[in-house]
Formats: C-alpha cells, sequence, structure tokens
C-alpha cells in the first residue's frame, strides 16, 4: 500500500489545541456500512460529514465500503479505476469470480474512495451463505427477511474483500470499522477466519431498543431486567439481534454513539462500550458573523412562499407574525416524540387563543411542519393547486404592474402628472377579479402534502384526527404533513433540508428512543434553536457541556423522570415561552445558539473516532502498536459557561434569556459582542483524554 502516514491534530480554533503525532505507517483504513452513500436516516450523515476529516488523515489509505445502488451512484459517486494495487487485484478477483463490486469517489467533501457492492448480484450465493452461518454460530436468516438477506450478503462479501486484501504481497495494517448490525456479520467473518484485521463495532441503536421502546414498554426502568433472548424472539428479530450481539462481541474495540446508549448496550447487548463516539458536524464558519442571520430571513422568505400557496384562500393570520417549527426524521411515530409534539401543539392551540401577554393578545400564529416520509403515491391535487393559485395571482399582479407602469410613463412622457383613478381601467379590474375569484375554496387547508396509501392507519393523521387541529381559521396552530424528505427540486416546496431548516424558527424532538439525534444538532449549527430530550444522546451531552443549555436556545425535555403528560406540559410551556418572545429575543438567541457550534464540529469529536481505532490497532496488533488509556473514556471535561448576558438568577434564565423587558433587550443586543469576546476567554474545552498512542517501533 502506498504511502506511509503520520497524524498530528492541532488546532481547534477556539478549542483548546490537542497535539498528537505518531506514525500510522502501512496502515489502512477501512469503515463499512449500509449507508455509504445510500441515505437512509443518521447513519448516513455520520459518514458523510465524518468523510472530509478521515480523508484528511488517511488520505489514499481510506476507503469506504457500501452497497452499490444505482440511482445512487449516478448522481453522488464517480466510477474510477482502482487506485490501490492491492484493492485492484482484489475487486478483479472478485469480479471474476461472480461478483459485481465498483470503485470511485463519493463526491461530498473529502471525496473519499468508495467500494460498493452489488449484493443483489451475487444473490445467487445467498443460500450457501446462510448455512455456513448456520454452521458456524447456529444463526437461522429466514427467507422472507429482506433486511437480514442483504445484512448476509454484504457480510460475505466484504469479508471476502478484507480477506482478499490481507492476501497481498505485503499487506497493510488494516483497520475495518463497522457500523450497525447491517454491516456487522463482515467482522463476525473476518474474526472466525482469523483474518489480521483490527475490527471496531460502532452500533448507532440497538435493534431491541428501537422494538422495545416503540412498544408499550417503561423500557429505561426496565432495562436491566429484560429477557433478551425472549424479547427478541417476540419481536421476531432474534437472528438479526444475533448478528448485532455476535458483531459487537467479536469486535476488538466495541463504541456507541452516546452515554445513554453506551447503558443500552451493556444490559441488551451484554458488552460495555469500550468508548463513546460521539456524533459531529462539518461545522462550516462564514467570514461575516451574522450571515447565518441572512440566511434564516432568506429561507423564511421562501417558506412564507409555500405557505401563501398551502394556505390561499385561509390566509386571515400575518405571515409577518408566523412561527415556523418543525419535525423530521425516520417516521417512528412514538420513538421520535411525534405523538408528544402533536399532543403539546393541541395544548398550545388552546393557550394561544384564550392568553393575553402583558395585556396584548398573543398574535401570533404557529405553523408546525411534519418531515417525516412515509409511503405516499405523490403530491395531492389541493396541496399543487394552492401553489399553482399562489403562481397564478403573482402573474396577475405582474401583468397589471406592467400595464399600470407603461400608463405611468406615457403619462410622463407628456409632462402630466397620472390621474390616478384611471391608472387602472375596466379590464385590470377583470384580470383581478377573476384571480380572486380563482382563490375561492370549499374546503380547509390541507393538513397533508401528498396522497397517503395508509391514510385511515396514520399515525400521525388519525393523532391530528383526535384532536382536532385541522387547520381552521379560528386555530392559532397549523400543521401541515409532508411524508417526504425535502428536496430542492420539489415542485412544492422547492427547498433542501438544509435551506428549510435555516428558514424555521425552532426545531421540536422530543423524542423517548434517540441514541443521538442529529437533527437538534444540525439545527445549532445552523443557529436555530431547538428541543430535545434528556433521553437522547445528544440531550445529553449538551446538558453535560453547557451550565444553562435553554440560554443558547437548546431547550431540554425531562422525558426520564416524568410521566407523557407532565413531559407534554413541559413541552407546551416550551413553545409557548418561546411564542412569546418578540423578534429581538429571537434573534439574540440565534445568535448564542449558533456559538455552540464548536462544541458538534468533527474538528474535536472526531478525535474519539481516533481513539477508538488506536485501541483496535492496539489490541490486534499488539507487537507493534501501543496503547495506554489514561482517563475514562468519555466525553466529560469541559463545560460552556451561562452566557455572560444572561442574569444570574436561575429563575431568570430558566428558560432562555430572552424574557426581559425592551429595555434589557437594548441592552443585551449591545453587550452581545463584549459577551462573545468574554465568553471565548471563558470557554475551556479541555482535551477529554490522553492518547498516549504509539507506533512501538518509534518507543
Ligand atoms: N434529513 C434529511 N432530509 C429531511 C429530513 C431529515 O436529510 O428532509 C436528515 C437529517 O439531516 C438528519 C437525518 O435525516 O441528518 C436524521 O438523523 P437522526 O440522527 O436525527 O435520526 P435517525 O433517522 O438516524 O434515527
Ligand atoms: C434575521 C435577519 C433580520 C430579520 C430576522 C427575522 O436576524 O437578519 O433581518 O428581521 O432574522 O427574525 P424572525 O425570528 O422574526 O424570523
Ligand atoms: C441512529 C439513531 C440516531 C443517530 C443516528 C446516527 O439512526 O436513531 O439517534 O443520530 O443513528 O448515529
Amino acid at each position: 500500500m502506498p504511502l506511509a502516514r503520520s497524524l498530528s491534530v492541532t488546532s481547534l480554533s477556539g478549542l483548546e489545541e490537542w497535539d498528537e503525532e505518531f506514525d500510522l505507517e502501512d496502515a489502512v483504513l477501512f469503515e463499512i456500512a449500509w449507508e455509504v452513500a445510500n441515505k437512509v436516516g443518521g447513519i448516513y450523515t455520520v459518514i458523510q460529514t465524518k468523510a472530509r476529516l478521515t480523508s484528511e488523515e488517511w488520505g489514499e489509505n481510506y476507503f469506504l465500503v457500501g452497497p452499490y445502488v444505482e440511482s445512487n451512484v449516478r448522481t453522488q459517486v464517480e466510477l474510477i479505476e482502482p487506485t490501490n494495487p492491492a484493492l485492484k487485484r482484489t475487486i478483479d478477483k472478485m469480479n471474476s469470480s461472480g461478483c459485481k463490486v465498483y470503485f470511485g469517489r463519493w463526491l461530498i467533501e473529502g471525496s473519499p474512495y468508495v467500494v460498493l457492492i452489488d449484493v443483489g448480484f451475487t444473490a445467487w450465493s445467498l443460500d450457501t451463505w446462510k448455512s455456513e452461518l448456520w454452521e458456524l454460530c447456529d444463526i437461522g436468516v429466514p427467507w422472507f427477511d429482506r433486511e437480514a438477506n442483504d445484512a448476509v450478503l454484504f457480510g460475505f462479501l466484504t469479508a471476502w474483500l478484507l480477506g482478499e486484501v490481507t492476501q497481498s504481497e505485503e499487506p497493510p495494517h488494516i483497520v475495518a470499522h463497522f457500523h450497525e448490525w447491517l454491516a456487522g456479520l463482515g467482522l463476525v467473518l473476518c474474526r472466525h477466519r482469523q483474518l489480521p484485521v483490527a475490527t471496531i463495532f460502532t452500533t448507532h441503536a440497538t435493534l431491541l431498543g428501537r422494538y422495545l421502546c416503540a412498544g408499550n414498554v417503561d423500557f429505561y426502568n426496565k432495562l436491566a431486567n429484560f429477557n433478551v433472548d425472549k424479547e427478541a424472539g417476540d419481536r421476531q428479530i432474534y437472528h438479526r439481534y444475533c448478528l448485532e450481539r455476535a458483531a459487537a462481541h467479536c469486535a476488538h474495540v466495541f463504541t456507541t454513539v452516546s452515554q445513554i446508549t453506551a447503558i443500552e448496550a451493556e444490559h441488551l447487548l451484554k458488552r460495555k462500550p469500550d468508548i463513546v463516539t460521539p456524533n459531529g458536524l462539518n461545522v462550516k464558519k462564514f467570514s461575516a458573523v451574522h450571515e447565518f442571520q441572512n440566511l434564516h430571513a432568506q429561507s423564511k422568505n421562501r417558506i412564507q412562499e409555500f405557505v401563501r400557496g398551502h394556505f390561499y384562500g385561509h390566509l386571515d393570520f400575518n405571515l409577518d407574525k408566523c412561527l415556523f417549527l418543525f419535525i423530521a426524521g425516520r417516521y417512528e411515530f412514538s420513538n421520535k416524540g411525534a405523538d408528544i409534539f402533536l399532543e403539546a401543539l393541541a395544548r398550545l392551540n388552546y393557550l394561544l387563543r384564550v392568553s393575553v401577554c402583558k395585556n396584548v393578545t398573543l398574535d401570533v400564529t404557529v405553523i408546525a411542519f411534519f418531515i417525516m416520509p412515509a409511503r405516499t403515491n405523490n403530491f395531492n391535487v389541493e396541496t399543487l393547486k394552492g401553489q399553482a393559485v399562489r403562481k397564478q395571482l403573482w402573474d396577475t399582479a405582474q401583468t397589471v404592474k406592467e400595464r399600470f407602469g407603461k400608463k405611468l410613463y406615457e403619462s410622463l412622457l407628456v409632462g402630466q402628472l397620472p390621474d390616478v383613478s384611471k391608472m387602472l381601467d375596466k379590464e385590470d379590474f377583470t384580470i383581478m377579479k377573476r384571480a380572486i375569484f380563482a382563490t375561492q375554496r370549499q374546503c380547509q387547508p390541507p393538513i397533508c402534502t401528498h396522497n397517503m396509501l395508509e391514510d385511515s392507519s396514520d399515525p400521525i393523521l388519525n393523532c391530528v384526527r383526535r384532536i382536532g387541529l385541522f387547520n381552521s381559521s379560528a386555530d392559532r396552530v397549523k400543521i401541515i404533513f409532508h411524508p417526504e424528505f425535502l428536496s430542492s427540486t420539489s415542485p412544492l416546496l422547492p427547498m433542501d433540508y438544509e435551506e428549510f431548516v435555516r428558514g424555521c424558527h425552532l426545531g421540536v424532538f422530543p423524542s423517548y428512543y434517540e441514541p443521538w439525534g442529529y437533527t437538534p444538532a444540525e439545527c445549532t449549527v445552523m443557529g436555530i434553536p431547538s428541543i430535545s430530550t434528556n433521553l437522547s444522546g445528544f440531550g445529553c451531552f449538551m446538558e453535560e457541556h453547557i451550565a444553562d443549555p435553554s440560554a443558547y436556545g437548546i431547550y431540554i425535555l425531562d422525558r426520564r423522570f416524568r410521566g407523557v403528560d407532565e413531559s407534554c406540559n413541559q413541552l407546551t410551556s416550551f413553545l409557548f415561552q418561546f411564542c412569546k418572545q418578540s423578534r429581538r429575543q429571537r434573534i439574540i438567541q440565534r445568535n448564542r445558539t449558533e456559538r455552540l457550534s464548536d462544541l458538534l464540529d468533527w474538528r474535536y469529536l472526531g478525535r474519539y473516532y481516533i481513539s477508538a481505532r488506536h485501541m483496535a490497532l492496539a489490541k490486534a496488533f499488539p507487537d507493534t502498536y501501543y496503547y495506554e488509556l489514561n482517563e475514562p473514556t468519555s466525553t466529560s471535561g469541559f463545560r460552556y459557561p451561562r452566557p455572560a448576558s444572561v442574569p444570574p438568577s436561575p429563575s431568570l434564565s430558566r428558560h432562555s434569556s430572552p424574557h426581559h423587558s425592551e429595555a434589557e433587550d437594548n441592552d443585551e443586543e449591545e453587550r452581545y459582542d463584549e459577551d462573545l469576546e468574554a465568553e471565548k476567554d471563558r470557554v475551556n474545552i479541555r482535551q477529554p483524554y490522553a492518547l498516549p498512542f504509539k507506533n512501538k517501533s518509534a518507543l
């Protein structure tokens, strides 16, 4: 393998420097996941956002391995000849033995190499491999479980690939990092075949955890007492569970994405993770500090345009006083907390209808978006019509404006001020009346933007029916359910997810089961406040590292020590407090939120992955590598102080800063820059633990 590499991690802009020099001579990193160049959920985000940092560290010796999905490859991957001789030989050999393995560059930041395996093409081996799996470890995979069948094919093929690479003349030291149970079998096979490979398994959620939480189980209180085999069997996922547990136990190093999932893994998978590897993001810094505020305003305008169309004929609320809230992610109704969000919205609707704030009725309108993909057969007619009507009104206004402008021009040309009463003629009025007639609507603005295939059993729609939030004029809280991930090519809401998030005011993610939860983290780095929970990895991480999270627009809902109804009340109170903020207060809060970005940057959090790899190398190749753990492998060691401009009394700052008088607000904004400087001084993010990792020969 080419190029010996050494690593130096320094300068984490604003965070304490972290120096580590060591040799990764002849080491090669393979990172294997089903979501490589294949978007399903958050694991894709982990891999895609981390790629730049990992490529910087490993250069030509970094390879991602994932499934070949033609539609993804067409849009995201540039296929090329393998650059590495050992890998070229491997891929050629596999392809001449009935496989289809592709090599390319993934067109994302860092442009990492990808090896993509067409598992369907090797489906002819499925039965043989399944019986081998049975012989090997008594795991029987039923024919009807398509995902598990894919996991078997992917597992055997990745182990084959790694096995071939180890056959090269001068085999490198290989680190193979497998993500999630779908990729886990490759790891089990590597160990069984005693390949000289340092293995890491990261679980992003446990299968049983996800299933148990989605049911009606008091999960966190019973964690230590589950009969795991029986529970997995009852849910018909015993074979998947076995694959996951085997991978966790076979790995040299086992990691998970948060402390809360570490505890869960210890009980459900029966192995305590060696290290927690929290998820980061690729944080982009703008040269102008307030650029993200401008982006908010731009994106908000575009959402407002959509809302104009969606509510045509019922635009009886002030769009400038509209707050956009949203929840997004895979459609797991109760795990993601969509259930209590809806309930809290119903309560908020009541509060907004009856409330008077500072003797003035609160005239905000809340529009809550649900972005969760479900089975549909495309957009519905009413929703598309809304956008068409809006467009038509716009065109009409342009036509009349042009005619008006022409008359005005002609009048000025002859040196006369126009007679305003004659500027619009009969034809203009006819055009406008026709356009207004088109906005007549017999029905309420739709809740759902698409035709749902399972409309009558859909949990969100059923909940909306129960709580009666139907976008009527009297409702102060409106709901829009967009059961598809967002895309800039959509004819309805042509925005990608990032643009949409920037345009919203608050992300609401009241999850019950959430090992990490990228959605609130993404909000944070874009300067958008969010609500998460103390049952999510992200929420716990922020609680641990920030003295007063809500002051920074990080609201953490208590779902651990409170009953559902109480949590729902707390959520309602967060939402209501948020609605009471003035524009100025929201701007200040967004500034504070954005200041937390460094904490979530891979440049800082990537060190845990680095550590995991060192540990694995030292365990697999003890003669060459050496690793000594000094401190506990947790993310402890730093804490953001309360913003200097928040009054010291905890009662005043409990629900985030911005509940002061207008005078205090002015004062606060002026103090913003000072505040920022003061905090830079005070924030002291220490190196979490030393990494005394050495190439032994260098000792
Ligand atoms: N997401 C997206 N488009 C959307 C909505 C969500 O790409 O329209 C992404 C979002 O950016 C996030 C991921 O989906 O990175 C969800 O990850 P998370 O960790 O929150 O939850 P998971 O789905 O993995 O449980
Ligand atoms: C940003 C823009 C301001 C705009 C504000 C709206 O801060 O820079 O020009 O007034 O957003 O904030 P709001 O919370 O009302 O969407
Ligand atoms: C899983 C979890 C999610 C996490 C993601 C990435 O899908 O459900 O909470 O953010 O993996 O680790």
